[in-house]
């Protein structure tokens, strides 16, 4: 499984990829808005921390908007993934940047349908929103469960991308249902080490050595 981080902030890019664990990135228009920097300025330093997928997404919702955002956005660098709306319009530029070799986010997905539609396009990457599905009293998780078995059933080859991640145990379940990527928040991602028997083994560990001679 890969491990995208969910974040336009330089600090938290550049702490976690020195983990080894860090794929990819994820940001969208409301991750940038917090940073105080243009979405070019961000996507370009974030190029220069992480080696690896980097979904930057357009704001444009009508066709030539979208595709004309999407080649300019895919200069900045080759690992830049194009993150479009599940829309019709999103669609169609899903098929045209397939067709031009440029990589694509489907996002704001929410029913398997969409997701089926995604990949029918070519997506590289379909982004469930598992957590605002939670939010609204649905299973977020059965959402990738089913784009899972239809994607298994037809030998598609778009990712699926969990994206909206709340908490640890949707890393855990999304990983057990077999997404192929988790988009990850700084907070949560941190929180995937910690467990209270591995810091107290560690104390007893240490106050033993010290005692042994
Ligand atoms: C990532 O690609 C999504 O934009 C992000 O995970 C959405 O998360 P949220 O529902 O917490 O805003």
């Amino acid at each position: 499984m890969e491990f995208f981080i969910d974040t336009a902030n330089l600090e938290e890019i550049k702490s976690l990829s020195t983990w080894g664990v860090v794929d990819g990135v994820t940001t969208n228009p409301s991750l940038i808005a917090k940073e105080g920097k243009s979405q070019k300025e961000i996507i370009t330093a974030i190029t220069e921390i992480i080696d690896g997928p980097i979904s930057a997404e357009v704001i444009a919702t009508d066709f030539d908007g979208m595709i004309s955002e999407g080649q300019e956005l895919a200069k900045i660098h080759s690992n830049i993934v194009i993150k479009v709306p599940l829309t019709i319009a999103g669609l169609q530029a899903t098929k045209w940047f397939t067709e031009n070799n440029i990589k694509t986010n489907v996002t704001l997905a929410f029913s398997a349908n969409q997701a089926l539609l995604a990949a029918k396009n070519g997506a590289t990457y379909v982004s469930p929103f598992i957590g605002r599905l939670d939010d609204i009293g649905q299973t977020g998780m059965d959402l990738i469960r089913e784009i899972r078995a239809i994607y298994d059933n037809y030998g598609f080859t778009t990712k699926i991308l969990a994206a909206s991640i709340r908490h640890t145990d949707h890393v855990k379940e999304a990983a057990i249902v077999g997404a192929d990527v988790s988009t990850i928040p700084y907070k949560v991602l941190t929180q995937l080490v910690k467990h209270p028997l591995t810091d107290s083994g560690l104390e007893q560990f240490l106050a033993d050595h010290a005692k042994s001679k």
